[in-house]
């Protein structure tokens, strides 16, 4: 499996945490909004394997035409593979035509089309006054505080509101061991080191993106979107700790904390092993729009 696979493979793990954190009044509040318009044009920014976009489907009622917005290529490859089974297992027609996807049903026409860009090049590329929304899920932790400021102010050129949902804002396990702030302290560094775009906004995202949309003039309503994740779901713990694995090594340097480390490691997979470690990740999600 390589490097892409892995991480649609985790992709695909997350989405029954994210269905069941997503805030209900934010995305009701989105869905009151959207009434309006008989047809929707979507972009979704970060699309990965195309999970957010598969999840909204049934919630709008209206003729949906979706563009992916994702650097990955081979991500994106996947995410139409995974969309094609998705119409498959809900009786929905799908046709490939060129990089555009369409599914069908006796009532319902969704097309789906796909860029592979950077999210901040987007302008460039396609005509941003036709769009009536934009949709992003775990992006913007991601991201660095001036990139979310540039798409702000991309926004608010078109006027285009955006549904921003599942942001990183911290995590704790159950039961709590001694090392655990240490190591999350350590995982939220790795986020938040410097890269070629800047620094991450990690867990500090929720904050930012408040007064970032706040400041550029939105009406923004915000809730918060946890993950609880069972002791029974071994391979979501793994991943998680797979994460910080390969990540906290990155940052530390010294070897006594690199034996700390991979000690705390085998005590938490041991507590896996036995389906009594649980784990709570918070996130925050946000609607924005115009007046
Ligand atoms: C955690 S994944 C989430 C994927 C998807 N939204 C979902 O909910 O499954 C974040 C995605 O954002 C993409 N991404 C990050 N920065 C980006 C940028 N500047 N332009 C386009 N895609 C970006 C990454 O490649 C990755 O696929």
């Amino acid at each position: 499996m390589n490097k892409n696979q892995k991480l649609a493979q985790w992709l695909e793990l997350r989405i029954f945490y994210d269905a069941k954190a997503r805030n209900l009044n934010v995305e009701t509040s989105c869905q009151e909004y959207l009434q309006r318009h008989k047809n929707l044009k979507i972009l979704d920014l970060g699309a990965g394997t195309g999970a957010n976009c598969r999840y909204y489907f049934s919630k709008i009622s209206q003729e949906q035409e979706w563009f992916l917005v994702e650097q990955n290529q081979e991500l994106l490859e996947i995410a139409f593979d995974r969309l094609i089974l998705w119409a498959q297992e809900n009786r929905y027609e799908s046709q490939l035509q060129n990089s555009r996807l369409v599914l069908k049903n006796q009532v319902h026409k969704i097309t789906i089309h796909r860029i592979v860009a950077s999210i901040l090049d987007l302008e460039n590329l396609i005509d941003l006054n036709t769009f009536d929304l934009a949709v992003a899920n775990a992006v913007f932790d991601l991201f660095s505080e001036k990139q979310f400021q540039t798409l702000l102010e991309c926004l608010k050129k078109y006027q285009l509101p955006m549904l921003a949902t599942i942001n990183y804002t911290g995590m704790n396990f159950i039961p709590p061991s001694d090392n655990d702030s240490y190591f999350i302290k350590y995982y939220h560094q790795h986020m938040q080191r410097h890269q070629y775009f800047g620094r991450g906004m990690g867990p500090e995202c929720g904050s930012f993106m408040w007064e970032a949309m706040k400041g550029i003039g939105m009406k923004v309503l915000q809730g918060e979107s946890p993950w609880e994740i069972r002791n029974s779901d071994s391979v979501f713990l793994e991943f998680i700790l797979g994460f910080m694995e390969q990540s906290i090594p990155e940052i530390i340097q010294e070897a006594t904390l690199q034996h700390e480390l991979n000690t705390w490691l085998l005590e938490k997979q041991q507590i896996i092993s036995q389906n009594k470690l649980s784990c709570n990740v918070a996130h925050q999600d946000f609607w924005g729009y115009w007046e």
